[in-house]
Order: structure tokens, then C-alpha cells, then sequence
């Protein structure tokens, strides 16, 4: 197992678009398991492979309070939605410390196949909806922070640009 680094917006990678996973084979399964370590090392409730600069069809997710059921998603194709939106404010590894409201279904149901390479189908609602979809824009390259007004996001991508600088020069 190996730690990961996360890529951080507005790094120009997390809009590659994620290609579909040919097989899951020994690779995919380090990846999953690396993945894993990284968001929980992270206290992250997903990632997805693009935000660790590899463009495959790749989702972990943990959303349980007691941190020990993971949920992973390979090839995940949302199979329905709910005509109902929720709100609710939303994270992201790859933009740290930037919280905002996010409108999306409140429910969907995805289509994938797990780390054993077997495909399921499962229903979300709540925090696992919210998660499957915002996991599921990164794949297609797209970060929270585009849903927001041209504003916010031009003062969240100075304010991280301003930290990485910090960050690289010594005090
Ligand atoms: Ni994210």
C-alpha cells in the first residue's frame, strides 16, 4: 500500500477525462487499495483516480461514520435519478478548506463493477448521492467549484494559487 498524492485545484490534471478501465486486474486492485489509504489518511468521504493524476474510471468512497465500509466503483454509470435536487455543502480533497452548496439529485442509482471485477447495482440517498455525483464529475474533469458563480471560484482559485506559494517558499 502506498500514500498518493492529491492533485490540488486548479491544477490543470484534475480536467482530464477519465478513460473506462479495461480490466481489473492486479493494477486496478493496487490502485483501489492505494485509493483507499490515501482518502482515509486524508479523512476524505471519496476520491476519485483523477485527483491522484491516474485518468481511469476509478472511484473509493466511504461515507459510514465508522470508517470501515468502503464502497468502490469501477466504470460507474449512473442507471437513474431522482426528479428531486437536494442542497447541501460540499468538500473537496482536491480543494482544501473550501466549503459550498452544491445542487444535485437527491438520489440516484449507480451501475459498476467492484474491486472483485464483479458488476452491481446499488441506490444512494443522503450523503452517498451527494458523494456518488460529485465523485462522478471528477471523472469527467470537473471540480465542485465550477458549479459556483465565476466570482467565488476566480477568489477559491487565487486564494489556493496564494497557499501553494506559501507552501513552496521557506519562512
Ligand atoms: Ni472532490
Amino acid at each position: 500500500m502506498a500514500l498518493l498524492t492529491i492533485l490540488r485545484y486548479p491544477d490543470p490534471r484534475l480536467h482530464t477525462v477519465a478513460q473506462p478501465v479495461a480490466a481489473v486486474d492486479d493494477r486496478i486492485r493496487q490502485l483501489v487499495d492505494d485509493m483507499l489509504e490515501t482518502m482515509y489518511a486524508a479523512e476524505g468521504v471519496g476520491l476519485a483516480a483523477t485527483q491522484v493524476d491516474v485518468h481511469e474510471r476509478v472511484i473509493v468512497m466511504d461515507t459510514s461514520e465508522t470508517r470501515d465500509k468502503p464502497l468502490v466503483l469501477i466504470n460507474p454509470e449512473i442507471v437513474a435519478r431522482s426528479e428531486d435536487l437536494s442542497v447541501n455543502e460540499e468538500g473537496c480533497l482536491s480543494v482544501p478548506a473550501i466549503y459550498d452548496k452544491v445542487r444535485r439529485h437527491a438520489r440516484v442509482a449507480v451501475r459498476a463493477l467492484g474491486r472483485d471485477g464483479q458488476v452491481f447495482e446499488r441506490e444512494a440517498a443522503g450523503l452517498t448521492a451527494v458523494c456518488i455525483q460529485h465523485e462522478m464529475d471528477h471523472l469527467l474533469g470537473k471540480v465542485f467549484v465550477e458549479y459556483l458563480s465565476p466570482f467565488k471560484r476566480d477568489r477559491i482559485k487565487s486564494r489556493l494559487l496564494k497557499r501553494s506559494r506559501e507552501e513552496k517558499s521557506p519562512a
